[in-house]
């Protein structure tokens, strides 16, 4: 099973270069948290493990991470890089989330990094998770709020273009690029209780990682934004046209989209 961004070498490289990119967003967050051995986590839609192996890492000696991922060829690609990197306290499922059932003891952090912009039904999925959690647990997301924030300097047409046609082609699959501010109220819906909700963002030159990053992500997905947006064949060759001059020009700047830590607690009794 697939998801909107697909399974490809392209893909796989551009989440590796984001876990070099935004990695630390994360590393904050569970430094916050607290996370530590023997600690148990949940990592939902793990991908090829950015997440779960600096994780996993973290919970030595005792603690361990269930790694949740649909994919079969990422699923395969993160047993292959826990076996690498010697990492024993990683527990492979490879399924969806719809489908996951946990019959083993309560987990201390459920963790979901860039899942539920694929996800339609949010509080249906987080209602799934919330009984998974021990007494005390955090539900932790990270999510895009207002993609439209995402800005490029100079200003320019063709980039105003391409942002709402890239919010359409996830609203109408998924839960959408502007999710994380709606998780706060279904997650006291749900009973628990919001702790942490911090917004981050980057900003860089076109030589910067964070602009590399944005690359990444408009050259190889151009085409199915520019059919989800309506996009003039002319607006998607202006959009390539000033991304490579803006690459190159030193006054340009861009202002990443907010991405949420949107964190819910369990009470404890
Ligand atoms: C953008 S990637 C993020 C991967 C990882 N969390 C990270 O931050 O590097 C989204 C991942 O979620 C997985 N995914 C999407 N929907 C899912 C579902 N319903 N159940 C399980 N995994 C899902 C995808 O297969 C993909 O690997």
């Amino acid at each position: 099973m697939s998801y909107l961004l697909g399974v490809s070498p392209q893909e796989i490289r551009r989440l590796e270069f984001q876990e070099k990119v935004w990695g630390w967003m994360t590393q904050n967050l569970l430094d916050r948290l607290g996370v530590r051995s023997p600690w148990r986590c949940l990592d939902v839609g793990a991908g090829i493990g950015c997440v779960t192996l600096p994780l996993a890492r973290r919970l030595k000696p005792k603690g361990e991470v269930v790694a949740l991922e649909q994919s079969a060829v990422y699923a395969d690609l993160l047993h292959d890089r826990a076996k690498k990197a010697d990492l024993k306290n990683i527990f492979l499922i490879n399924d969806r989330l719809e489908n996951f059932k946990w019959r083993g003891p309560g987990f201390d952090l459920i963790l979901c990094r860039w899942v539920f912009l694929f996800i339609k039904d949010i509080e249906s999925r987080l209602k799934r998770l919330v009984p998974m959690l021990s007494p005390g647990g955090y539900l932790a997301i990270e999510d895009y709020h207002d993609y439209r924030g995402m800005t490029f300097y100079p200003e320019s047409p063709a980039f105003e273009r391409v942002i709402p046609a890239a919010q359409k082609w996830f609203a109408k699959n998924g839960g959408g690029l502007d999710v994380a501010g709606r998780l706060p109220a279904i997650m006291a819906k749900l009973g628990l209780r919001v702790v942490d909700f911090r917004p981050n963002v980057q900003a860089g030159g076109g030589r910067s990682e964070v602009f590399r990053w944005a690359e990444l992500f408009f050259s190889h997905y151009i085409d199915s934004i520019a059919q989800a947006g309506n996009m003039t064949p002319r607006e998607v060759r202006d959009f390539k046209k000033t991304w490579l001059l803006r690459k190159k020009d030193p006054v340009s700047r861009f202002v990443s989209p907010i991405i949420f830590d949107v964190v819910g607690q369990k009470p404890r009794r």
